[in-house]
């Protein structure tokens, strides 16, 4: 009797360290296209909602500027000018799954290293066919013994999607994880220039910090903060492995770091407190979730080529997120790079889509975080492979700038993270990053 009560206060004591602590939830990939004139389409039809889809360079009285894609301000000097309305964008999306009541309620969510709100499409959300909730899942809280009210109205703005709602509370399933009392909208009006082209539902935050985002007004905890805050993982770390490709699968580790992962050479470097900038700018937003690291320069390796680039011995503040699907530099280095990538590219062809047998000719690209914390970019890493439906498989130039004050700030969206594991320790503020080559 005795023994057998000890084994059995040791095996809680096991089970209260290992169970439920950790989760492993599977990363989906989806290229979504879509032309210039779609885009305007949507804008006249809904108004400018659509802020973080994509970013393009263009060259105006002989400086680099990133431009949103927002058509009103453009005019003119357009970056597309050289294009027609048929030109084509992509927006890389990255979901998992997710679940929200009791009994649990399933909703496809994009999985996002900078945004903190949880939203998800209410039962009463409109079936129009403009604003409508068609094809998504829905939540309906009458189902749910766990539901919370609050009804505080709200509107986001997130991807190509803007929403309007209200606030509700219920327990957020993530893989096995319990996340009781999260807050999150309630979509009632739900617009999106996806088309429903996007399995997206909902979005499943990462951000370490209250992220800012413009024309968003719920101001709810990100779902990492609360599993943080209610110390449901084992230990504050998650990491994350982007797939490549749309036919390849990723993971989102929470709670510990995989195994494979530790083997592997890694970089390791400190987070950094970065203010952003007051302004509501699309920069502002991804430096205000949390991950800036220091970064000392950024060359193009090569022996035969001239590289000012690599002279350099300027600092940048570097922020990791996967809202953005590429990688943005400061205006001057924009410059230089994309001057110096190869004889046949020009400063227009930033986010072109070009052949992919393009990457045979392209040079690496060094980015130098410090003294032993080199990551060196082949083309087969930084360009971003997307599948046309009309040109079949094609490699995405991936380098643009986004506006900026003080030419300090590099973006390390989804070209620069797929392929590699970032793995983030909250505990320690710092993340490591390992490339997962085959
Ligand atoms: C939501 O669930 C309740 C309870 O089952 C049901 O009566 C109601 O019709 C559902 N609402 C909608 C809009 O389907
Ligand atoms: C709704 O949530 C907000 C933000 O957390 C809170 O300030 C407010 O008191 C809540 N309202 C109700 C009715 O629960
Ligand atoms: C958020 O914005 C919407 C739409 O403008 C507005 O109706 C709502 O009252 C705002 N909510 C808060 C909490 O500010
Ligand atoms: C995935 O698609 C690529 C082309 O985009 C192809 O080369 C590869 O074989 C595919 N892999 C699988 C596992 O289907």
């Amino acid at each position: 009797m005795m023994i057998s009560e000890v084994y059995l206060v040791l095996f809680s004591a096991l089970l209260s360290v290992c169970s439920g602590a950790t989760a492993t939830i599977p990363i989906k990939r989806t290229t979504v296209r879509f032309k210039f004139d779609d885009f305007k389409l949507y804008n006249e039809h809904v108004g400018a909602f659509q802020r973080f889809v994509v970013c393009v360079s263009h060259l105006s009285k002989g400086s680099v500027y990133g431009s949103q894609l927002t058509l009103p301000q453009v005019g003119h000097q357009h970056p597309l000018s050289r294009h027609d309305g048929q030109s084509t964008f992509y927006h890389i999306l990255y979901t998992g799954s997710i679940a929200i009541g009791t009994p649990p309620q399933p909703f496809r969510a994009s999985i996002d290293l900078s945004w903190s709100d949880t939203f998800v499409p209410s039962v009463e959300c409109l079936q129009d066919l403009v604003s409508g909730c068609r094809g998504q899942n829905t939540y309906n809280s009458s189902l749910s013994t766990t539901y919370r009210p609050n009804k505080t109205v709200t509107s986001l703005a997130y991807g190509g999607l803007s929403t309007l709602g209200y606030l509700s509370q219920d327990v957020l399933r993530v893989g096995g994880l319990e996340i009781v009392d999260q807050q999150f909208e309630e979509v009632t009006l739900w617009r999106s220039m996806y088309w429903n082209a996007a399995p997206l539902d909902s979005a499943l935050g990462l951000a370490r910090l209250q992220s800012r985002t413009p024309a968003s007004n719920a101001s709810t905890k990100s779902a990492l903060r609360s599993m943080l805050d209610q110390k449901v993982l084992s230990r504050p770390v998650f990491s994350l492995r982007l797939p490549r490709r749309d036919n390849e699968s990723g993971e989102l580790a929470l709670g510990y770091s995989p195994s494979g992962f530790l083997v592997q050479s890694a970089v390791t470097l400190p987070l950094i407190e970065a203010t952003a900038p007051e302004d509501l700018s699309q920069l502002s937003y991804y430096i205000s979730s949390g991950y800036t690291v220091e970064l000392q320069s950024v060359a193009i390796q090569s022996s035969l080529r001239n590289n000012p680039g690599g002279k350099k011995t300027s600092t940048y503040k570097a922020v990791f997120t996967n809202s953005f699907s590429y990688i943005s530099f400061p205006g001057p280095l924009f410059t230089e790079i994309q001057t110096h990538l190869h004889p046949n590219v020009g400063l227009d062809d930033a986010l072109a889509d070009l052949d992919c047998s393009m990457r045979d000719d392209l040079p690496n690209i060094m980015f130098s975080f410090g003294k032993n914390a080199v990551i060196v970019l082949t083309p087969w890493d930084y360009l971003t492979e997307v599948l046309d439906v009309e040109k079949g498989m094609r490699c995405v130039l991936p380098f643009a700038s986004l506006p900026q004050a003080d030419d300090e700030w590099v973006v390390l969206g989804s070209a620069f993270m797929e392929g590699m594991y970032t793995a983030f320790d909250l505990e320690k503020s710092e993340v490591s990053l390992s490339m997962s080559r085959q």
